[in-house]
């Protein structure tokens, strides 16, 4: 019986993993996971509880008193969050807390896992792997448009450099950083909208089925 099917797909922050991942997952009947969201409640624990994101000890208690319903919270997106996020998931102890987690969650039916180290970390051995780009200026512009919507009033340059920030935070740390997998599919999705990116993703994973590298 072959291993059950997971599609990793990591890239920096707004370029467009999510709304792929999720669209992946439904067309091909597989769980989805956001994993930036564990870290993401995390960070929001950390807030909350009047800490310091940049406190190893204090984000990784944090990580390890986690529960799954932590995920569904309404105040996990937005600038403070976004970077608090980015510096609690440099501590290794959180991504170690973590880890286990994110393994099981796949364990038994696969799944669609997006993040920044799914194909370098927690499934190296996923048989698909994408890693979606976009230039900086196009992800700043979507996650301004994406603020605009939920009636957060923002500046463009301002939070296109807060994009900037976090990637090159999330490509340099120590542990786990932000890096493409050798044997992950680039996808850049700078002049593709959503429909576009998910039928170019679709095209490419059905080619590395059929070439049996998932038998
Ligand atoms: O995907 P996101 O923007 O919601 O993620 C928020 C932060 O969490 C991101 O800046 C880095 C961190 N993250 C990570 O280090 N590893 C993951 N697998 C997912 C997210």
């Amino acid at each position: 019986m072959s291993p059950p099917l997971i599609i990793a797909v990591d890239g920096p922050a707004a370029a467009g993993k999510g709304t792929l991942a999720r669209r992946l997952a439904a067309t091909l009947g597989l769980p989805y996971l956001d994993t930036g969201l564990l870290y993401r409640a995390v960070a929001r624990r950390v807030i909350n509880s009047g800490g310091d994101p940049a406190d190893a000890a204090a984000a990784e208690a944090a990580a390890r008193s986690l529960h799954a319903a932590d995920t569904a919270r309404t105040d996990l997106r937005g600038p403070p969050v976004d970077s608090a996020a980015s510096t609690v998931a440099a501590h290794p102890g959180v991504r170690a807390a973590l880890l286990d987690f994110q393994r099981n969650f796949a364990r038994t039916e696969g799944g669609v896992l997006d993040g920044r180290d799914i194909g370098t970390v927690i499934f190296p051995d996923a048989p698909i792997k994408l890693f979606v780009t976009a230039s900086a200026a196009a992800r700043g512009h979507r996650r301004w448009l994406e603020l605009q919507a939920r009636g957060v009033a923002a500046d463009l340059a301002e939070i296109t450099e807060e994009v900037r920030r976090r990637d090159a935070n999330d490509a340099a740390r120590a542990a786990a950083p932000m890096v493409a997998a050798a044997d992950a599919i680039p996808l850049d999705t700078t002049t593709l909208d959503a429909d576009a990116a998910f039928a170019t993703a679709m095209a490419l994973i059905q080619a590395r089925l059929k070439a049996g590298l998932h038998s």
